[in-house]
């Protein structure tokens, strides 16, 4: 996480040297209040006074508000949303996992309509207010389906790293492997903490949860599990974006996929994405000393499943180009080639 107040550039214009100073003295006064309200707002956190919490962040968050205008819009996305727990929630750390995503949706190869569609999802939640104003909400409830490797986990982890919000992948054992009652209470407790604060949900393997209900054997606690989430669906306020990823979708729950404001598939790779995966993954700057950019081509023709197996094709090529410098290189292509 960064620190409350290193994102901010001065806001020195650097006029005269009176004008100078007096910003820089204004930055350093607006930083000592801050700071004094921090122990304050970290004690109330861990008495769960929630409304004291929010009380002093806004506090701060006015405090900054032209000194470190980034910080303060930070502090005051926290508090967005209708729907605001009145006590803190804990984690249900066996249900549910706390990350700061690492990659941003740069890093994903996708069909462009995909990519589009991701970065209109995305405009939707930083213009949440602008929304708000017209009684409307961001599109928060996203299905991902497609063959296993072609992204789904890492597309979540791009919104998160997008929006600038903590990664909140449900463990599934955790949920679906402790004794089959209590999967609804489970999904509760994940669903009561997700929505304390803007964040990113996801959950992978998605039909394991959202079954068809004419499809189970134990019907009647599939059907109440499915009815619980239907309801824990419908209350999830905008500022928690859903992301459910599954490889089968046509075993999910009609109702559940309704539910839905946005249905994404990222298909078996086509040549265009197994090439411009292969292009990145061997581009030069990823092979120092080294241009392979030549076997890009070859890559991407292989008749590979999907993108995980292409881009460790490609790890298995750059490491033989640091060990053996690339002496291998042909091999490993035409080993993949043969399998
Ligand atoms: N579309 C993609 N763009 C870039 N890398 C990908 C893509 N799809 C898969 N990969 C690579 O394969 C790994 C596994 O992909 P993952 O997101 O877990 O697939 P899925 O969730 O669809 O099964 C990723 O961490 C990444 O290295
Ligand atoms: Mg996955």
């Amino acid at each position: 996480m960064d620190s409350l107040f290193d994102t901010e550039q001065s806001t020195t214009t650097g006029g005269g040297a009176n004008v100078g100073t007096s910003a820089r003295d204004r930055k350093k006064a607006a930083e000592a209040n801050a700071m004094k309200l921090l122990p304050k707002i970290i004690e109330a956190s861990r008495w769960g006074q929630q409304d004291a919490a929010e009380k002093i962040g806004r506090d701060i968050a006015q405090i900054i508000e032209t000194t470190h205008p980034t910080v303060a819009q930070k502090i005051l996305k926290q508090f967005a949303g209708a729907m605001r727990p009145t006590k803190i929630v804990r984690r249900p750390d066996e249900l549910v996992d706390f990350c700061e995503a690492r990659h941003g949706l740069d890093d994903v190869i996708l069909p462009e309509a995909v990519e589009r569609g991701c970065r209109a999802v995305v405009m939707e939640h930083q213009r949440m207010n602008e929304l708000a104003q017209f009684k409307l909400a961001p599109r928060h409830k996203i299905l991902l389906y497609g063959p296993p490797g072609n992204g789904k986990t890492l597309l979540a982890e791009g919104l998160a790293k997008e929006l600038d919000l903590p990664f909140l992948p449900v463990k599934y054992a955790g949920m679906i492997e402790s004794y089959l009652g209590s999967t609804g209470k489970n999904l509760q407790s994940i669903f009561d903490y997700a929505a304390t604060a803007p964040c990113v949900l996801f959950m992978d393997e998605f039909d394991g949860v959202a079954i068809d209900r004419g499809d189970s054997k134990d019907v009647g606690e599939i059907r109440r599990v499915t009815n619980q989430l239907l309801i824990l669906l419908d209350r999830l306020p905008p500022t928690c974006m859903f992301v459910a990823a599954t490889n089968a979708d046509e075993l999910l729950d009609r109702a559940i996929q309704r539910r839905f404001d946005f249905v994404l598939q990222l298909p078996a790779p086509t040549q265009d994405l197994r090439r411009r995966c292969a292009e990145r993954e061997l581009a030069p700057s990823m092979t120092p000393g080294h241009d392979v950019t030549c076997h890009a081509e070859a890559v991407a023709g292989l008749p590979l499943a999907n993108l995980s197996g292409l881009v460790k094709l490609c790890q298995r090529i750059r490491r033989d180009l640091v060990l053996n410098g690339g002496a291998g290189v042909h091999a490993i292509i035409a080993d993949a080639a043969a399998n």
